[in-house]
């Protein structure tokens, strides 16, 4: 955390500075074995030669993660022809609670090329290693249930894997385009 200023909200605010992209893009990323949400086994492979948005987070999230989702879909529309090289991919952190069935129910809410990943606790604490993520489960008691408290970036990778950006909460869908259609 750091105090800077938010040139496009004008003020001084508190908030995670930007990682910046050259000195730790090699750190972000890596290999994955996961299931997709139709129910297939898949990894990185599947997705090479294409440029990802990934975004990780989890389907009973109230606020969040539908936000940044659908901040997605209107990124990928508003690119047109040029979002035919991008993959959109969700990757659950919370994979005990979204099944391939739940995962395929909720990714159809949002763009049809949305790829929702779950699998096993190992695989899936092994991406969030490699990403950076941050997740952690925070019980509720009141609800009898948890929710998660998790870290929420879009990560854009290249064709080959290697991290290019992370967009933000605070950047909005059309702050990204321009800045996806700057570097693709
Ligand atoms: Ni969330």
């Amino acid at each position: 955390m750091q105090q800077i200023r938010d040139e496009r909200a004008g003020v001084a605010v508190v908030k995670e500075s930007r990682p910046v992209p050259m000195a730790g893009a090699s750190q972000v990323g890596g290999d994955f074995a996961l299931v997709d949400h139709t129910g297939k086994a898949v990894t990185n492979e599947n997705f090479a030669g294409q440029y990802k948005l990934i975004y990780f987070g989890f389907t009973y999230c109230p606020a969040i993660c539908p936000t940044e989702l659908q901040k997605i879909t209107l990124v990928m529309n508003e690119l047109g022809e040029q979002a035919e090289n991008i993959q959109p991919i969700f990757i659950t952190v919370d994979p005990e609670r979204d099944t391939v069935e739940v995962m395929k129910g909720y990714v159809e809410l949002f763009h049809p090329k949305l790829v929702g990943l779950t699998g096993g606790r190992e695989q899936i604490d092994e991406a969030l290693k490699n990403y950076r993520v941050y997740a952690a489960k925070v019980e509720e008691p009141e609800l009898n249930d948890y929710t998660m408290d998790h870290s929420s970036f879009i990560y854009l990778m290249s064709p080959d894997d290697q991290l290019l950006t992370m967009y933000r909460i605070e950047d909005s869908a059309a702050f990204i385009t321009e800045d996806i259609q700057k570097r693709i």
